[in-house]
């Protein structure tokens, strides 16, 4: 379950993941499984909704405990922080413009961006542990992005995003915001 909805774009859990958020390695000295559970059946804005029933809710805080009595993070390593505040230049973020009508990402550098949960979130995307469906199990980066942005029915025919054309400037810019 814990590949299936991509965690790991965003937690570290088993040794394993993106540090975008907290640390779930972390978890069994820190936080009360009740507390895990709530977590994951209300989630902060910008961890996705999974609509998880109970018995799957039990199932991920005793993966996630059981993971983080083998792993415990290593002392020394600096936690990760995750930002929620809006600040007046990510309203000029190329993220927020032309993407995040529709898709929310979290990121080290810029924070949270985007207010839309038409479109997945897009944490971690040219990190392996995101979801592995540019196309034929192919996992994305750069030029897989560009290709899907100039018409994402190229790569998917039946995809409900429509073409997004930005300058070589935004892409830039857009390509360093998902890359952090
Ligand atoms: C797009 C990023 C993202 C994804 C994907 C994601 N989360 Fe989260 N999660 C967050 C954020 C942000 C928080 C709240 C802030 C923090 O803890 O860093 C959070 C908090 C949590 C917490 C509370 C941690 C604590 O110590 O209080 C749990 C438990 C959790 N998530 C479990 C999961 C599970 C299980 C999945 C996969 C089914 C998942 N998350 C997927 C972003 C994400
Ligand atoms: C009007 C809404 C909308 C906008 C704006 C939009 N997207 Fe999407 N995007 C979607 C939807 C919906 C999907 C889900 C797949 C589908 O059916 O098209 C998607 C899927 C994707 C995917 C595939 C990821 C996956 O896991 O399936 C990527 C990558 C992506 N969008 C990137 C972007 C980027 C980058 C921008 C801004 C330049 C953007 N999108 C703007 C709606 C949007």
């Amino acid at each position: 379950m814990i590949d299936a909805s991509g965690c790991r774009r965003c937690h570290k859990t088993g040794n394993q993941g993106n540090r975008l958020a907290a640390d779930l390695d972390a978890s069994l000295d820190k936080t009360l499984p009740e507390d895990l559970a709530q977590a994951i059946i209300s989630p902060t804005i910008y961890m996705p909704d999974f609509y998880f029933n109970e018995p799957e809710i039990a199932r991920l805080v005793n993966a996630i405990l059981g993971s983080s009595a083998v792993w415990k993070p290593g002392s020394g390593e600096t936690p990760t922080i995750a930002y929620f505040e809006k600040n007046k230049e990510n309203n000029h973020n190329t993220f927020n413009k032309h993407c995040g009508s529709c898709h929310r990402v979290l990121t080290h550098q810029f924070g949270g961006l985007g207010q839309g949960d038409i479109g997945p979130n897009l944490s971690g995307i040219f990190s392996r542990f995101y979801f592995k469906n540019f196309n034929d199990g192919k996992s994305w980066d750069a030029d897989r992005l560009k290709q899907w942005l100039k018409n994402p029915r190229n790569i998917r025919y039946n995809a409900q995003m429509l073409p997004v054309e930005l300058t070589e400037g935004e892409l830039r810019h857009l390509i360093q915001i998902l890359g952090s």
